[in-house]
């Protein structure tokens, strides 16, 4: 059984992918089925959160009563539901895996098979977790880095850049680490500290970063 170390503490998490409208049938997406986010928030309730869960499109569940779901679609979205929350959060833990760019226009109708090459225009979506960055006041903010080379280096750079608190590395080049399985493997980066974890379920690997978490913010 959990410890309930976070009575009387509200925790965000972003969990899961965003898809982007290309026309009404299609949409630009990635392989996160929202595993991750949804076991971090079943262990912040566990310990005794308020947890707000913001999540993309995902076949996760959840029937926790401390558990609030909001599911949204795009980017977009997902940045417009987290800052209805940041503000009253004492933790933000950002797993979703947010797509970089959207199509800049969206097709009214299905877009026809017409030519031998198509050419889509991608534009920025905001960057949810570097806003939170900026906009940090009481917020303990945890991001994830989902890296495929020069990891550490790329993970440190945006544990700066986004103003975190700490991140959690995970590299695809990790065998059962990252995206839709059941386990992860992960490094947790702090400005003073690198501490690495072996494979592990990810209602595991959610156990390590709440203690990291809890250890950090209760000493
Ligand atoms: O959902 P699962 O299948 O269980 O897989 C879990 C996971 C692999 C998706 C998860 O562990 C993970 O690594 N999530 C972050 C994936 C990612 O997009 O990483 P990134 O390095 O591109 O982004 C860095 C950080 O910025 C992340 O915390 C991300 O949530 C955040 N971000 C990125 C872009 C953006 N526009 N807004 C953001 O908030």
């Amino acid at each position: 059984s959990s410890n309930k170390n976070l009575a009387g503490k509200t925790v965000l998490i972003t969990a899961g992918p965003t898809y982007e409208a290309i026309d009404p049938v299609r949409f630009i997406g990635n392989h996160s089925s929202g595993k991750m986010g949804f076991s971090l928030a079943e262990e912040a309730a566990n310990r005794g959160a308020k947890v707000i869960l913001i999540s993309g499109p995902s076949a996760e569940k959840t029937n926790h009563p401390d558990i609030e779901v909001h599911r949204v679609t795009s980017a977009k979205e997902m940045f417009a539901k987290v800052f209805e929350y940041y503000g009253n959060a004492d933790i933000a833990i950002a797993s979703a895996a947010v797509a970089d760019y959207a199509p800049k226009e969206i097709a009214q109708e299905k877009i026809k098979k017409n030519d031998d090459s198509l050419t889509i225009e991608l534009v920025k979506n905001p960057d949810i977790l570097k806003t939170m960055g900026e906009m940090k006041t009481k917020q303990f903010l945890v991001g994830f880095a989902l890296e495929t080379q020069n990891e550490e280096e790329n993970a440190k750079g945006k544990l700066h850049k986004k103003n975190l608190d700490m991140i959690i590395l995970n590299s695809l080049r990790d065998e059962g680490a990252g995206f839709k399985g059941t386990t992860n493997k992960i490094k947790i980066i702090t400005e003073s500290s690198l501490t690495e974890f072996p494979l592990k379920s990810k209602e595991a690997v959610a156990r390590d970063i709440l203690n990291f978490v809890e250890d950090q913010i209760l000493k």
